[in-house]
């Protein structure tokens, strides 16, 4: 179904042409601290929780849904918080095409769409040419997050991530229920209210691993249809 687009003029919002033309994050944020990176942020809940905890850190809260960007822009603006900026963009071309190596101290990903059918496997989000991406783009003890309600989604990400050499567990099993002190979004706790366990995931890139530049993946687009931009 097409999205209603409107347009969004807030002040942390950052088109593309604006990040091309900065050459990099470090200007728009008005320093260079260390970037964090949430993909598909929804409404925004989670990245006010981690960012005003974190005000050393620098946030970059990405998603495709526009009307998600709108209401994330409104709450980043209401928090006050200085350190997040919000871009509708897609998370592998963001990081193909903006995030160099060794780029971000942390990318968290909450319950991405879990493509729930067989066939739609191979849509999810989290497989190991986005892995490898996001091994490229972390930084030495960089901070993998990833945390999903869909139990098949939630158990194979587990085993991709545990048994990646290249990473260490933050946590003693491949996942979680427990969420410690993890930021819980309104879409998490809908499920956590039904009885429904979060499964968590949170691992940390290795020093001194070397990752290739990643190949792109064949039919991965690498810009936006005109009629999305
Ligand atoms: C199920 S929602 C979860 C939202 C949020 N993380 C939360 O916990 O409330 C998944 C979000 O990921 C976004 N999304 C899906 N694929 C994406 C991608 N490749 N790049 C950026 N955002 C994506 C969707 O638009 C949607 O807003």
């Amino acid at each position: 179904m097409p999205q209603r687009m409107t347009l969004i003029t807030s002040p942390v919002f950052i088109p593309e042409a604006q990040l091309k033309k900065a050459g990099s994050f470090a200007p728009l944020f008005g320093n260079s601290n260390p970037l964090a990176l949430e993909i598909g942020c929804g409404i925004g809940d989670f990245i006010i929780q981690i960012a005003a905890r974190h005000p050393e850190r620098n946030f970059i809260a990405i998603d495709i849904f526009n009307q998600g960007c709108k209401q994330t822009c409104r709450r980043i603006e209401d928090s006050g918080l200085t350190n997040i900026l919000m871009m509708r963009i897609e998370a592998r071309y963001l990081m193909h095409c903006y995030l160099g190596e060794q780029s971000l101290q942390a990318i968290y990903i909450n319950c991405p769409d879990p493509w729930p059918k067989k066939r739609q496997r191979k849509r999810r989000l989290l497989n190991s040419d986005f892995l490898d991406l996001a091994l490229y783009c972390l930084t030495d003890h960089g901070e993998l997050n990833f945390c999903t309600d869909f139990t098949d989604y939630g158990e194979s990400a587990a085993n991709l991530l545990n048994r990646d050499q290249r990473l260490e567990n933050m946590r003693p099993a491949p996942y979680s229920h427990y969420l410690g002190d993890y930021p819980v979004s309104k879409y998490m706790q809908r499920f956590l209210d039904l009885g429904q366990p979060i499964y968590l995931c949170r691992y940390r890139k290795k020093e001194g691993i070397i990752v290739d530049s990643p190949r792109l993946n064949k039919g991965f687009r690498l810009r936006w249809p005109k009629d999305e931009e």
